[in-house]
């Protein structure tokens, strides 16, 4: 019934791309339905969080870890409920993955603590013997860019419409006035970690990465 398409290119190329065309708009078209908003009570990242997030950027960790748990019983059973894309409406890059050298990350917030991490990200096989998972010591000792991540939630509301407070606007003055509520969030994380060093950063007002780091893993849920 085709014979005629398959010997004329240029028919053949339009109906290749309606094809296409289709199939990509199956795609994407449920996103814009209501079931991908941010689900219900989906909060925007804190400043602590973003920076965090960064973190796991810079640091790499999407080489070996997704955050995306499929609809199947082995996954749902390991991680839990599995990803809803309204989950991701703040994620801005998402950081699925596609490598899963190490476990999914997605949920890891519901089954892992602060001091859990404290001793993992500082030596993976004092926690879980056979791990390859490299440690990240220098994170105990490097300061987070929370500045930056700041600006980026400044940006995201300007841009995007993320629903930030007021209190988030482009000045120097803005940054300094909110500064003490992610050093109150950085400390109530410090104080549940055993790490002098650490501690004493927080408490002059300087926050070490793992800090941040352990916030952004505490919050993925
Ligand atoms: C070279 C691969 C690799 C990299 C890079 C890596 N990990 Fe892992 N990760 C693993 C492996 C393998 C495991 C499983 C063994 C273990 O728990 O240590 C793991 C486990 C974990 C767990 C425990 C998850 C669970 O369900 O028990 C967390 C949390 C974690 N990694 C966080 C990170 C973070 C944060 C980074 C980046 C700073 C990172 N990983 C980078 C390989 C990696």
């Amino acid at each position: 019934m085709f014979h005629w398409l398959e010997k004329n290119p240029f028919f053949f190329a339009v109906g290749v791309f309606v094809v296409i065309a289709f199939a990509g708009l199956i795609e994407i078209l449920p996103n814009f339905a209501e079931a991908s908003r941010p689900v219900v009570g989906l909060k925007p990242y804190t400043v602590l969080e973003l920076a965090g997030k960064n973190i796991y950027k810079k640091d790499h960790c999407i080489a070996c870890h997704s955050q995306l748990i499929r609809p199947f019983k082995a996954e749902t059973d390991r991680y839990g409920q599995y990803s809803l894309s309204g989950e991701y409406a703040y994620d801005r890059p998402f950081l699925w993955g596609s490598k899963r050298t190490g476990p999914d990350l997605h949920r890891v917030g519901n089954y892992r603590t602060t001091d859990w991490h404290e001793n993992h990200m500082w030596d993976p096989k004092s926690v879980v013997p056979q791990s390859i998972m490299p440690a990240y010591k220098h994170q105990f000792t490097n300061i987070a860019d929370i500045e930056t991540a700041y600006a980026e939630a400044v940006t995201v509301k300007n841009i995007f419409g993320t629903p930030y407070g007021d209190e988030f606007q482009p000045t120097k003055e803005a940054w300094e006035a909110y500064r003490p509520t992610v050093l109150a969030e950085a400390k109530a994380i410090a104080d549940d970690m055993k790490n002098k060093d650490v501690k004493e950063a927080v408490a002059n007002g300087q926050i070490p990465e793992i800090v941040a780091m352990i916030a952004y893993l505490n919050r993925l849920k």
